[in-house]
């Protein structure tokens, strides 16, 4: 067994060295072997100080988070909690200066063991952050108590509720760390270590008084940020525990504060939310493995990209290139829709820099890295290009036979469709290897998703380049097969369909959209409609009935039809699923489209009633599931988790709730498919339960194990 903590000497300072790859988390044995070093230099006569610095290329980054999963009970996490504090304490109790040397991250349990220490030295690149409630809990290792007497209450408030690491000159600022150090940290921490020996100075972060001095400024901070929360935290509870447990360190004493954390933390751990956000982590993680497509499969480097089509994906996907520095082409037929593209980007940055999201230099750099074209001229230097014209079979394979000519024979030709068979573009490329689904989700330059479809002979490097390329942009990348609709915008006509034929029965268009917001969605499917335009949907339709396709199976409302007809395509014209007043975004209820629902759903022996909001989520979320499990079964995606991924970060399902999969697992398959048996009798035989979800509901198992 590799020693977790190593022990070196230099110069009477000791160098403990957590060594747990790949980021130094808080796995079994590592606090107790922290511990263990820390007692060994205070008995090691030859040695006046130590520094605690992480191996490889971070600091701590945590308690390891596959240890969530095993506290099942209150007591086991209180247990654990009283273990872990008691060892931070005893640390801390060090009668040799500790010094923490930061590089990389201290996230979590690392910023916690980092704040036991009695000083921090970082590097200037490096952050620190308490991110616990992104996995749905409070820091839990004394992070609420320490770092309120380091930082005080707005930024220990700032940084528990929010999860963002804070950088190491603000962390310096605000009392968080010593010292920012030079080129050489540990070289810095040693030195400041030995000078703190020499003056024979500890310091206990818990013994701080001056930062929570003014107690009823920190409990004002809390109770201003409780307000806040309630109108931003969308249902999730640990960013409200989190100041609960901040507020203990300005209402009782630091043991009192610690017991408190400890009980807010074991009803945090023991959640759903927390289990959903934990599987969130690992699922994000697991999709960018693709099981024929080994690690160290070679990835092509990516320099220059190029993208067909400046429309609003085109100039998106534009955008995501150039705010990683990607110089990028922006190719379009004339000069005139190139230069509406651009102007379009322009706008979208210079909105960012009034918002004081992006500098005025940033946006003249970023801007300059697009070069708006006609012509092919230069694509054959690129590395990857990205198709976003229309969505015309005919037009893409004459593109792509183009790019297969002029580009070079190792770059990436992909293609944004959102429906099309990638198959006929690798074909008339005459390079099938390269060519792959880069497909992005609107608004390109902000949605975190990019459903990577393969093709019969896309190539592992392709593949590989791929998800390196969505790592890049800063998106999860997803990898998927090439079924009709790939799995995103699949699954979203099933959620659709749902939405219309409750509206039809009687819902009105407020009320579901009202149930899937209280649900956690950021926007109902209506709200969604609104801005994606209707008009786009229609011309989707008219798209797939040439094919001879519809976009899910089952009865087909016929009210956005309708809706079309009478020019309502949605924000942009005023009126659509709801009205709009002039330069408002605001979604007023328009009776004229419940009228329109109940002539529709005459014209389809429909019997109008009321629907509860209750039914609303579990219908939707069911279609949502079993067609879910349908793209599961056929094997077009990898694992049930890849599918909460991308409907996570492509539409905005909550990861509270861990993805439609995690979900139906949290509701229990034989619930769901109980309800799919009884819309089956209510509404008809278009419900058909997935194979793999009655095969599943029966063995007792989950799409998630
Ligand atoms: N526990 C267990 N595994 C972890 C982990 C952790 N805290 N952090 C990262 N990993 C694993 C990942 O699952 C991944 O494994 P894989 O290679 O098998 O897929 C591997 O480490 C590398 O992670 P990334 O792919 O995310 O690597 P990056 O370099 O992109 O990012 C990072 C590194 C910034 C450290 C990022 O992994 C991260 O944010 N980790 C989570 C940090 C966190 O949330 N810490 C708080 C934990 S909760 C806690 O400490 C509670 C305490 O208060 C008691």
């Amino acid at each position: 067994m590799p020693e977790l903590v190593r022990y070196d000497v230099r110069d009477r300072v000791a160098i403990l060295t957590v060594d747990n790859p790949p980021v130094n988390a808080l796995g079994p044995g590592v606090l107790e072997a922290i511990e263990a070093a820390v007692a060994r230099v205070c008995a090691d006569p030859g040695v006046d100080a130590m520094v605690l610095i992480g191996a490889g290329s971070t600091f701590i980054a945590g308690a390891d988070i596959r240890i969530f999963g095993t506290l099942k009970t209150r007591e086991q996490s209180l247990a654990r909690s009283e273990g872990t504090h008691a060892r931070l304490l005893r640390i801390e109790e060090a009668t040799k200066p500790v010094v923490a040397a930061i590089h990389g991250n201290a996230l979590g349990g690392g910023l916690e063991v980092a704040m036991a220490c009695h000083y921090r030295v970082i590097a200037p690149d490096a952050s620190v952050g308490q991110p616990e409630v992104t996995l749905g809990i409070i820091p839990g290792a004394g992070g609420t108590q320490r770092l309120p007497r380091l930082c005080g209450a707005d930024l220990a408030i700032e940084m528990c509720t929010g999860g963002k690491p804070v950088p190491a000159a603000r962390a310096l600022s605000a009392g968080i760390v010593d010292l920012v150090a030079g080129a050489n940290l540990l070289d810095d921490a040693v030195a400041f270590a030995r000078a703190k020996a020499a003056a024979g100075e500890t310091r206990k972060t818990r013994a701080l008084v001056e930062k929570i001095a003014d107690r009823s400024a920190g409990v004002a901070a809390c109770a201003a940020a409780r307000t806040t929360l309630a109108k931003t935290s969308r249902g999730l509870q640990a960013p409200l525990k989190a100041v609960d447990a901040i507020e203990a360190a300005f209402t009782l004493d630091f043991a009192a504060g610690s017991a408190r954390e400890r009980d807010l933390f074991a009803g945090c751990v023991t959640s759903t939310e927390c289990r959903a956000l934990v599987h969130m982590f690992f699922a994000e993680r697991e999709a960018a493995k693709v099981p024929d497509v080994p690690k160290d499969t070679p990835v092509t480097p990516i320099v220059r990209a190029a993208v067909i089509g400046a429309g609003t994906m085109g100039g998106g996907i534009a955008m995501a290139y150039a705010n990683v520095g990607i110089p990028v082409l922006l190719k379009d037929v004339d000069d005139g829709a190139v230069q509406r593209g651009l102007a379009t980007i322009r706008r979208n940055y210079e909105s960012s820099v009034a918002k004081g999201r992006m500098t005025s230099e940033a946006l003249q750099r970023t801007l300059a890295l697009i070069t708006p074209t006609t012509t092919y001229d230069g694509f054959e230097d690129v590395d990857i290009v990205v198709e976003a014209a229309f969505e015309d079979m005919a037009l893409k394979r004459v593109i792509f036979a183009d790019l297969g000519r002029i580009t070079k024979a190792s770059c990436i030709l992909a293609s944004n469709t959102s429906s099309l068979d990638i198959d006929e573009f690798a074909r008339a490329s005459g390079r099938p290897g390269q060519v792959i689904g880069h497909h992005f989700f609107s608004p390109a330059n902000v949605m975190k998703l990019l459903e990577i479809v393969r093709g019969r002979e896309t190539s592992r490097e392709t593949i590989a380049t791929s998800l390196a390329v969505a790592k890049r942009l800063g998106k999860v990348g997803v990898v998927v097969g090439n079924c009709f609709a790939f799995v995103a915008n699949r699954m979203l006509a099933y959620y659709m369909r749902e939405a219309l034929l409750l509206l039809e029965e009687g819902a009105t268009v407020p009320q579901i959209d009202g149930a899937l917001t209280a649900f956690g969605m950021p926007v109902g499917p209506f709200g969604m409609q609104d801005i994606a335009g209707i008009d786009v949907g229609w011309r989707i339709r008219q798209f797939l009935k040439s094919i001879g396709k519809t976009r899910a199976e089952g009865p087909q409302s016929a009210v956005p039809d309708r809706l079309y007809e009478m020019g309502r395509y949605g924000q942009k014209t005023g009126a659509g699923w709801y009205r709009y007043e002039p330069g408002s975004r605001e979604r007023i209820h328009d009776p004229l489209v419940d009228q329109i629902a109940a002539e529709e759903a005459a014209k389809r022996g429909v019997t109008r009633r009321q629907v509860d909001d209750d039914e609303i989520v579990a219908r939707i979320m069911t279609a949502l599931t079993n067609e879910g499990a349908r793209v599961l079964e056929e094997g077009y995606a990898t694992r049930a988790s890849d599918i909460d991924v991308v409907y996570c970060h492509g539409f905005g399902y909550p990861r509270h709730v861990g993805g439609p999969m995690f979900y139906a697992d949290t509701v229990g398959l034989p619930t769901v498919l109980a309800r799919i048996k009884e819309y089956r009798e209510r509404h008809g035989n278009y419900w058909k339960p997935a194979g793999l979800l009655e095969k599943l509901a029966a063995e007792g198992r989950g799409f998630n194990g």
